[in-house]
């Protein structure tokens, strides 16, 4: 069995500072430390991080004193504002690339544009976003919800930065038509991009792959979807306890990649298992040669 690991996959340069941050802080004083939503998709993070003192909260109203950290994908502008109004610390994690999109839906929604998202209505990051124009944004995520779009004189479409690229571009193509002028921002950040074509290069080699990261990270999501594309045989796991050892077996060759916000350690022992599986395969081999012989 031979293992292909995607050129780029892991935690990207956003989670990894926001990561950092809050360990630093947490070294220094661990009390009244909130996070504002769990700071990344990842489960096993998350415990190591409450472990240390972390307490996660959904509304920023459930915080008393203390500081709260703003998690990489960013809030909206009114979160500062009671923040402030409760003397709350903020200290601020949004990863730049989100910011810049901030900025930008709330400079054209000035210049009365209509903001629109490309992107899951349900994804943090985008209902940050939608909180720097006035909660005014349409927010497309298929086909199907550009048919019951208005029509606009000016638009200005910005994308979630894990959106799927290929995707981003058919559905703009259709937005334009609802437009006199349309300014388009593919916001999709780099690190996205990246892991999307490496995985897409692994994908096309390999019989099987097998993508890490949290059940409900959306760019680990979006790996999947690519890999199931060009792979009839992607397995999605958390954790090395869900690798689907008996199934594993058959393959030859064995693509592994995993989301922004996949650590390191988890991506190395999934690698780990996998070889000793490939150690076990050649043990089983040796000792089938050896009955027939
Ligand atoms: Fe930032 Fe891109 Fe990661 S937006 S948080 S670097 S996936």
């Amino acid at each position: 069995m031979k293992i292909i690991i995607a050129e780029n996959s892991g935690f990207c340069f956003g989670v990894k500072k926001a990561i950092d941050s809050t360990q630093k802080i947490l070294k220094e004083n661990n009390e009244n430390t909130y996070s504002l939503g769990p700071l990344i998709h990842n489960n096993q993070v998350i415990k190591l991080l409450e472990n240390k003192g972390l307490q996660v909260i959904e509304n920023i109203l459930d915080a008393n004193e203390g500081r709260v950290i703003i998690r990489s994908h960013g809030v909206p502008l009114s979160v500062y504002d009671t923040a402030k109004d409760k003397q709350l610390d903020i200290i601020d994690c949004t990863c730049p690339f989100v910011r810049k999109i901030q900025s930008k839906v709330q400079e054209y929604s000035e210049k009365n544009y209509q903001i629109v998202i490309i992107g899951d209505p349900n994804h943090p990051e985008v209902i940050g976003i939608n909180g720097w124009c006035y909660n005014n944004a349409v927010i497309i995520n298929s086909e199907e919800d550009i048919e019951v779009m208005s029509n606009y004189d000016k638009i200005c479409i910005v994308a979630q930065t894990t959106f799927y690229e290929d995707k981003f571009n058919a559905l703009v193509n259709l937005i334009s038509h609802k437009g006199n002028t349309v300014e388009v921002f593919n916001t999709i950040c780099n690190a996205t991009h990246l892991r999307q074509k490496s995985c897409e290069e692994i994908a096309r080699i390999s019989d099987a792959m097998v993508v890490i990261g949290g059940h409900h990270s959306s760019n680990t999501q979006k790996l999947v979807e690519i890999s199931k594309k060009l792979c009839n045989n992607t397995y999605h796991i958390e954790t090395v306890e869900e690798l689907p050892f008996d199934e594993l077996k058959r393959f030859k060759t064995i693509g592994l990649t995993a989301g922004a916000s996949t650590p390191s350690w988890i991506i190395k022992e999934v690698y780990d298992k996998m070889s000793n599986l490939e150690d076990m395969n050649e043990l089983m081999k040796a000792i089938e040669d050896t009955m027939v012989k």
